[in-house]
């Protein structure tokens, strides 16, 4: 009865673990990679911005980004990063989930 109970209540997940997944988000990402590529790519403009280690950023208040799927979508926003960026230098998805992934590890803990 109990198994049948767990295996109910799996199921019933697995949609919306899926769908997570399966949205291009990549959120199990690689942190130690998605550091290197944040201190190349991220880091050098935030110090400009905002002084210090430029995570200032991250942990002001209020910040914009209150939730995993805003973060993803503030760090791909076009006009955020690339106005100042070599096009040449584009993330690709995977890259950009190892940055969320460190972001999200260090400073906002989404997930
Ligand atoms: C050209 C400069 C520049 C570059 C490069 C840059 N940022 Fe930013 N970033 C900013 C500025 C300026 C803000 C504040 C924007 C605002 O308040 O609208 C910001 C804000 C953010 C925020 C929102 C913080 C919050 O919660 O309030 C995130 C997340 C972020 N940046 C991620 C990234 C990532 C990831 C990269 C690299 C892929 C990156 N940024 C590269 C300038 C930059």
């Amino acid at each position: 009865m109990l198994i049948r109970q767990k295996l109910t209540f799996l199921i019933f997940l697995m949609p919306f673990i899926g769908s997570v997944a399966a949205s291009d988000l990549h959120l199990s990402g690689d942190t130690a990679a998605g550091q290197r590529l944040h201190q190349a790519r991220c880091s050098g403009c935030h110090v400009k911005q905002f002084g210090g280690d430029g995570s200032g950023v991250y942990l002001r208040t209020p910040r914009r980004v209150s939730n995993v799927q805003e973060l993803v979508e503030f760090s791909n926003r076009l006009k955020h990063f690339n106005r100042t960026m070599d096009p040449s230098l584009q993330l690709d998805d995977i890259q950009m989930g190892n940055i969320i992934a460190y972001i999200n590890k260090y400073y906002y803990h989404f997930y």
